[in-house]
């Protein structure tokens, strides 16, 4: 097996492996099993993609005992104000007792009553949020769920500079983020969110650590250079570069040989990680941006 030699220690104790499985497009069961069987000890997945049933599944064939794996899931905007409710969910769908790390989808609660059910929208086609909770008030709500054990850690995503520091602002927030999980890759290396949470002891995970679909990252003359000069692919080049910035990564792969390479991260030499580092100058993508009708990323660099 090859084990992901990085392990990022969270405040609070968890373990966290800097190399995670995404599965935010995994619908087979067979799939994830594969990949922790191979060694992936970090799995994440989200109310919202509808496959926590299947990623429970395969955590149960594996074998490989509960206490040996961080799962995540992921609290969704429609039950931002019935968040126990949503915790209790997400479990009965994993067929688990607790998960390791519980996240705050977007920093935008949606109406509860809405349609369509998961992503409500009003008559003029905009989001449809709920105007009277802010993520404040979910925050508070996640953090009796580890005064109760059924979270090991909580955390956030997909939130800027600006929503933490009103966050950690807030006379309520007794608990700073474990994690904050964005989209993070060369092309948006999040300078200045990963200084900010860095200072704070909060861990970034980087989703869509490869570009997301088609994986554009690969292609990248710079990556791939390095990659031939270091005998390693590009995969495993794009993801040890957030790896040795301290970042997580929760790269999606439904395809065994894909996950194996994946899962070998290596400690990257400075200059290496300057000049992959260097490619969001004159080459920048962000590939997740739903319109929730608020400025959600303002720190983009
Ligand atoms: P596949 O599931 O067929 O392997 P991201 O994690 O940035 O969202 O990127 C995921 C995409 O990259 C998926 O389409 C996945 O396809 C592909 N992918 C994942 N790992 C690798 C790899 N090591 N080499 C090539 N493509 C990869």
């Amino acid at each position: 097996m090859v084990g992901t030699s990085t392990v990022f220690h969270l405040t609070g104790g968890l373990a966290l492996p800097a190399v995670g499985l995404g599965t935010s497009d995994a619908t087979d069961p067979a799939a994830i099993k594969k990949a922790i069987e191979l060694g992936y000890r970090h799995i994440d997945t989200a109310f919202f993609y509808k496959n926590e049933a299947e990623v429970g599944q395969a955590i149960r064939e594996s074998g490989v005992p509960r206490e040996q794996l961080v799962v995540t899931t992921k609290v969704w905007g429609t039950y931002h104000s019935r968040v126990a409710e949503a915790l209790e969910l997400s479990l009965a769908n994993l067929g688990l007792d607790y998960v390791d790390l519980y996240l705050m989808h977007w920093p935008v609660p949606l109406n509860p009553k809405g349609t369509p059910a998961d992503w409500p929208v009003r008559a003029d086609g905009s989001a449809d949020v709920e105007k009277d909770w802010d993520f404040v008030k979910t925050w508070a709500a996640m953090q009796e769920l580890v005064a109760q054990k059924k979270v090991r850690a909580i955390g956030v995503c997909n939130f800027s500079t600006v929503n933490l520091e009103k966050l950690l602002a807030a006379p309520t927030t007794t608990i700073v983020p474990a994690v904050n999980q964005v989209e993070l890759h060369p092309y948006l290396p999040q300078r200045k969110l990963l200084e900010y949470c860095s200072a704070k002891g909060i861990v970034l995970t980087a989703y869509s650590p490869l570009g997301s679909t088609d994986a554009p990252l690969l292609a990248e003359p710079v990556i791939v250079d390095i990659a031939a000069r270091l005998g390693k692919t590009p995969a495993q080049v794009a993801l040890s570069w957030a790896v040795t910035r301290g970042i997580a990564v929760i790269p999606k792969s439904v395809n065994a040989a894909r996950q194996l390479n994946n899962l070998d991260d290596f400690v990257m030499a400075p200059a290496d990680v300057a000049a992959i580092d260097a490619i969001s100058l004159t080459k920048k993508l962000r590939v997740i941006t739903p319109d929730f009708g608020e400025e959600l990323f303002h720190d983009d660099d």
